[in-house]
């Protein structure tokens, strides 16, 4: 990423996307986590693909299954983009590399977001293939999306309120066409290693359900540009010490693979929410 002010990054970035994708606005945005691309599909035909490498500030993606690009779909009369090529701290990134995705989104006119990702469950009794919506997280990466540079004047306050990040009223359309879904609070962490056991303990002491290695800046990045946010784990393996079972990258992306009908299903009740 360049040394350019992140913000008036975001806006250049979100120009260029709206002239590659020939439309005047973004209307909502789909971040798509490990295993969610798949699931997208089911959002249908997108009507533009775009590269990330051909927008300004995108950084390359270099985990296997996050290829960078954004997809323009049509849902009712709302365009939707759809994000694929999420970048993390843990590859070296910075917190501005890491939410610009997000910014550009937003910079192009979307008013809510939503942050997918693949995590670790905490509770024995969301296993693998779960889906959990968001209630909260508890940011333990050390950094913010709002450190350094001062945000211009037509942007959130630097000292931003996250006391409802996860929009009160978006979670209650969503109970509302999915009724049975569950909720729960996403630790964020670094990475790229998995957690000890007795971390893990010390993050289910403190209240989380989840745990995993992004959304929590994206997630205050947007509410800061006054976004509302939703956020939908899908969980792909029990956190280290909930079973015996070691913990692969490889089952994560499996677990995605597999769950990619009910992804796409949850996707398709959603998408018209937004
Ligand atoms: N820990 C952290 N991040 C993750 C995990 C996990 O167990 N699973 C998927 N992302």
């Amino acid at each position: 990423m360049s040394d350019e002010n992140p913000y008036a990054l975001a806006e250049r970035a979100a120009k260029s996307l709206l002239e590659q994708c020939g439309v005047s606005k973004i209307d909502a945005a789909i971040v798509l986590g490990s295993g969610w691309r798949e699931g997208a599909v089911a959002l249908g035909t997108p009507e533009a693909v775009v590269k990330t490498s051909s927008l300004p500030g995108f950084v390359a993606p270099t985990v296997p299954g996050h290829d960078g690009s954004i997809l323009l779909v049509r849902v009712g009369e709302k365009n939707l983009a759809l994000v694929s090529g999420r970048v993390h701290l843990y590859e070296g990134n910075s917190a501005h590399a890491v939410v610009h995705p997000v910014r550009t989104v937003l910079c192009a006119g979307a008013s809510s977001v939503v942050l997918t990702n693949a995590a670790g469950g905490l509770d024995s009794l969301l296993g693998p293939g779960s889906i959990v919506m968001l209630r909260d997280h508890v940011n333990l990466t050390a950094t913010s999306p709002l450190e350094g540079a001062v945000p211009p004047e037509n942007y959130g306050p630097r000292f931003v309120d996250l006391s409802n990040l996860y929009d009160d009223s978006l979670r209650e359309s969503v109970k509302r066409v999915v009724p049975t879904i569950s909720e729960g609070v996403y630790a964020g962490v670094r990475g790229p290693h998995y957690e000890t056991p007795a971390e893990i303990k010390m993050l289910r002491t403190m209240g989380a359900s989840l745990v995993g290695m992004s959304t929590v800046l994206e997630a205050i990045a947007a509410r800061h540009m006054g976004a509302n946010v939703l956020g939908l784990s899908l969980v792909t393996n029990f956190a280290a010490g909930v079973t015996d079972e070691p913990l692969d990258h490889q089952e994560v992306l499996a677990a995605g693979k597999a769950a990619q009908r009910s992804l796409g299903a949850l996707l398709q009740r959603v998408a018209p929410l937004l």
